[in-house]
């Protein structure tokens, strides 16, 4: 056993770091199966203390560390290089609710807290935690804070920066950042909490936050709408706004090959809609109304929407069943692009108004390289935020369509830069897109990110090779 090892065993318990690769093995790929890195171990502090103690040690000897939640990351985020130098620093066993304050209307947590478990202790205590994405019986406070998750309510609630109050963080030289204030006003300064948030791991170790916990919707009405396209989808994301305001709290796109697609893979996914339409949307209301009312009201919007032509079909859930099976629907699109073989997956963001016409020109741009792929769109409209995924034609095997990949993804990257809008709106940089950068960033902003980096973290010890790319290469 090495001396590194013997030294870490020493602070979690020999039991917490992990180095044969069995046990190793989960930890060292990622969720999409992309990438495979190697560890000197796999350590897993109970306690803030320890993940302190680990990181001064690490700063010692000057060991790379790569922290882990969920390991959900859909960008390669929470994988090590194949080197086996570094460790991966796993949260998951510090998944205690400290606090919830029902007055202050807060929920104190560690960093590995499951999401799930999060939304169950708010519900418990007659209050509601809004993050709600597909990774939730997995992914933990600390991935989501790191990589600022958003999911399917960002329309009403926001991202995970929107419900946060405060932060624990310990720092790659072993001090700790007690930031866990309840405040929702504190102008004193420069705001660290924003920064570590979104992260992705590269500053520091968030160990406990403080998140904002929401009245709890006593009424809820989920739609499946059948239309033309997106350019109808954003003229019906309008209408329904107009009518319903903020109780609109998803507004879900899927396009039609998407949904086939889904529906071919998914054995209990089933189309409450009489035919395959050319694209859908899924809109959930949420209120403290009666539900009938709320019903009646989306009822109002969408019978308007059929009548003017602006919507084809429309299939409302009569309870929370049929609710469930609409959202199986949308929920069982990430498995369904797994078991479809390896897609080019892109996160873009775009002006809300733009994107129909971003759909329609990053179609037309990879047709035109590639005759026949096909691309797979579904994702957050409302929020300006599609995952824009593309499969190969049917003459391609996995390995000649891998190599085409990074062309295909500039070809997206700048249509999206040409409407202004992001390369990562949720899923983050990870290691999957920081080519990308000094491509898609101002030269001005990636001066600012690495000189920060280099305050935060002077030896480029945490989680590299991730969000930013090599100084050589800015
Ligand atoms: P991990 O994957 O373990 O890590 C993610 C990043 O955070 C890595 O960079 C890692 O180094 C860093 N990190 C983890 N914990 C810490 C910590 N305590 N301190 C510092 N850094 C840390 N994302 C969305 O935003 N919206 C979605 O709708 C969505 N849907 C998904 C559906 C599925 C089926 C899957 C598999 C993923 C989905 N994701 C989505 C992506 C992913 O689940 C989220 O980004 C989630 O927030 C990651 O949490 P995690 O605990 O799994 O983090
Ligand atoms: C989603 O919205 O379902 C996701 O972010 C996951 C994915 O892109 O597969
Ligand atoms: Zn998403």
């Amino acid at each position: 056993m090495s001396e590194l090892i013997v030294s870490l065993a020493a602070i979690v318990g020999e039991a917490h770091v992990l180095t044969d690769a069995d046990t190793q093995a989960p930890y060292l790929t990622d969720w999409l199966g992309k990438y495979r890195g190697a560890a000197a171990a796999i350590v897993r502090p109970g306690s803030t203390e320890e993940v302190a103690a680990v990181m001064a040690l690490c700063a010692e000897r000057k060991v790379p560390v790569v922290p882990q939640g969920g390991n959900t990351s859909m960008s390669g985020g929470a994988t090590p290089d194949a080197s086996g130098q570094a460790i991966v620093l796993s949260l998951t066993r510090m998944n205690r609710i400290r606090a919830i304050d029902s007055i202050g209307n807060t929920m104190t947590v560690e960093a590995g807290v499951v999401l799930a478990k999060v939304q169950e202790a708010a519900q418990a205590a007659e209050r509601f935690f809004p993050l709600s994405l597909g990774a939730e019986g997995s992914c933990t406070i600390g991935g989501n804070l790191a990589a600022n998750a958003g999911g399917v309510a960002v329309l009403r609630y926001g991202t995970m920066r929107e419900l946060t109050l405060g932060l624990e963080v310990v720092l790659p030289d072993g001090r700790i950042w007690d930031g866990l204030t309840a405040l929702r006003k504190d102008n004193t300064g420069y705001a660290l909490r924003d920064l570590f948030i979104g992260s992705e791991g590269t500053l520091g170790i968030i160990t406990g936050a403080v998140l904002k916990l929401f009245p709890r919707p006593t009424a809820r009405a989920t739609a499946f709408v059948a239309i033309d396209d997106a350019s109808a989808a954003l003229a019906l994301l309008s209408s329904v706004r107009a009518r319903c305001g903020d109780r609109l709290t998803a507004f879900e796109f899927m396009t039609g090959d998407c949904l086939a697609l889904i529906l071919h893979h998914i054995a209990d996914a089933r189309l409450p809609l009489g035919a395959m339409p050319p694209a859908a949307v899924l809109i959930e209301l949420s209120d403290a109304d009666d539900e009938p009312a709320l019903t009646r009201r989306l009822e109002g919007a969408l019978t308007e929407a059929l009548e003017a032509g602006g919507a084809l079909d429309a299939a409302i859930a009569q309870d929370g069943t049929q609710a469930k099976a609409f959202w199986r629907i949308r929920e069982g699109v990430s498995e369904t692009l797994v078991r479809a073989g390896k897609a080019a997956k892109h996160d873009v963001s775009v002006p809300v108004a733009a994107m129909a016409d971003f759909v329609a020109a990053a179609n037309a741009a990879v047709s035109a390289v590639l005759p026949g792929i096909r691309p797979i769109v579904f994702g957050h409209l409302g929020d300006g935020n599609l995952h824009y995924n593309l499969l190969p034609p049917a003459y391609l095997d996995e390995d000649e369509f891998a190599a085409q990949a990074p062309g295909l993804t500039r070809i997206v990257h700048d249509e999206t830069r040409k409407r202004r809008g992001s390369i990562s709106a949720e899923h983050g940089i990870g290691q999957l897109r920081v080519s990308e950068m000094p491509r898609c960033k101002a030269p001005i902003e990636l001066e600012l990110m690495a000189s920060l980096k280099r305050l935060f973290d002077p030896d480029g010890r945490l989680n590299p090779g991730k969000l930013l790319p090599h100084p050589t290469e800015t």
